[in-house]
């Protein structure tokens, strides 16, 4: 038996990562699309084999009322994570939810309470987390075989083309960097280090927004401190690019990752300058595969709703 699975929004993510990883999940079907447009959702839907009687909708209320949607993927600006996913929820479907998991605090925790109290799975959608190369230098840390971390650094960016996206402005966002790419390195760099240097304690950010002069970080430097000392910083931005790299110096070797942080699962890594030889696997498979699991039983969420309302915490705090 398969788990039907339905996707809200049909923008890039939906339909270049998570519709097609759907395809090499197994015990997921894709089920039914919700769009503000029937068109577009109907397209969605036939472009990548949605099952459905009727698997294209306009209406939330709709689409949430087939008795046979089990789960939903909301994949839509951030600031329509709540009301979707919630909804989603209170009509017992699980949750797949992209990231950062809200724009206020408020919001994020609402979603994760109403998820517990529905009793159906929440995860957050960080795909960085089944990259295989990071899964393995993830393991050696936490096994001790690198030695104690001592700092780490992650710099992401892209260069946007204007400023017309919704993640530009606040009526559906909350930040814009940040929110694109930082919001994943905040994740990443929780993972690998929690473990040996326990939570993030204090977080600060910088931020410029002089190119365009809008309301959101173009540009952001983030320092993250954790309690037993370390620090960790974060560059993104969206006014230029540069290659993607992941630096983590601890007491017994220096890790290099070269864009891995992407969505491709590729890139390169080095451990004390000896290549790291990892399998390039699409990490939204994994990310969909472990969602599946989770409601099947067979496995825990990898990131779960408190991970999220944690990375929208700090995100805030990064800029006050
Ligand atoms: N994990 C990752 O690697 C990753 C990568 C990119 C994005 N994301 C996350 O995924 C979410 C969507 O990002 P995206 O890049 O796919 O965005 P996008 O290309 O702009 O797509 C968002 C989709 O949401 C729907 N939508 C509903 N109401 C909307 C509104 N008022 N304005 C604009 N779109 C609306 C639209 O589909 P309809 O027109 O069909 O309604 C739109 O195509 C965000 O939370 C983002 O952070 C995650």
């Amino acid at each position: 038996m398969s788990i039907n699975v339905g996707i809200i929004g049909t923008g890039r993510i939906a339909d270049m990562q998570l519709a097609p990883a759907m395809q090499h999940v197994s015990g997921a079907r894709l089920w039914s699309i919700l769009s503000r447009d029937n068109q577009r959702a109907a397209e969605f839907a036939r472009r990548h084999g949605a099952q459905a009687p009727v698997n294209a909708h306009t209406s939330l209320a709709s689409f949430l009322a087939d008795p046979s949607l089990e789960a939903v993927i909301v994949a839509t600006p951030d600031g329509l994570h709540a009301q979707q996913a919630i909804a989603a929820a209170r009509a017992g479907k699980h949750v797949l939810l992209e990231k950062p998991m809200a724009t206020t605090l408020e919001d994020a925790r609402a979603i994760n309470e109403t998820c517990t109290e529905e009793r159906v799975k929440l995860g957050i959608a960080y795909h960085l987390r089944w990259h295989k190369g990071h899964q393995r230098i993830a393991e050696m840390l936490h096994d001790g075989k690198l030695g104690h971390p001592r700092y780490a650094r992650a710099m992401w960016t892209w260069k946007a083309d204007d400023n017309s996206n919704w993640r530009a402005h606040q009526e559906l966002g909350r930040w814009w960097g940040l929110a694109g790419v930082g919001t994943h390195c905040v994740d990443l760099l929780r993972w690998m280090l929690m473990p040996q240097c326990g939570e993030v304690t204090r977080c600060s950010g910088m931020l410029d927004k002089s190119q365009y002069g809008g309301p959101h970080d173009e540009t952001a430097s983030v320092t993250m401190q954790f309690e037993k000392g370390v620090v960790a910083d974060i560059t993104t931005s969206v006014v230029f690019s540069a290659p993607s790299r992941f630096e983590l110096y601890c007491d017994d070797a220096t890790v290099i990752c070269e864009n891995t942080l992407g969505p491709t699962g590729g890139g390169s890594i080095s451990i004390n300058n000896a290549p790291l030889d990892f399998e390039f696997e699409n990490p939204y498979v994994g990310e969909v595969q472990n969602f599946i699991d989770a409601i099947e039983g067979n496995a825990r969420i990898v990131v779960p709703g408190a991970e999220g309302v944690r990375n929208v915490e700090l995100l805030l705090q990064a800029s006050e």
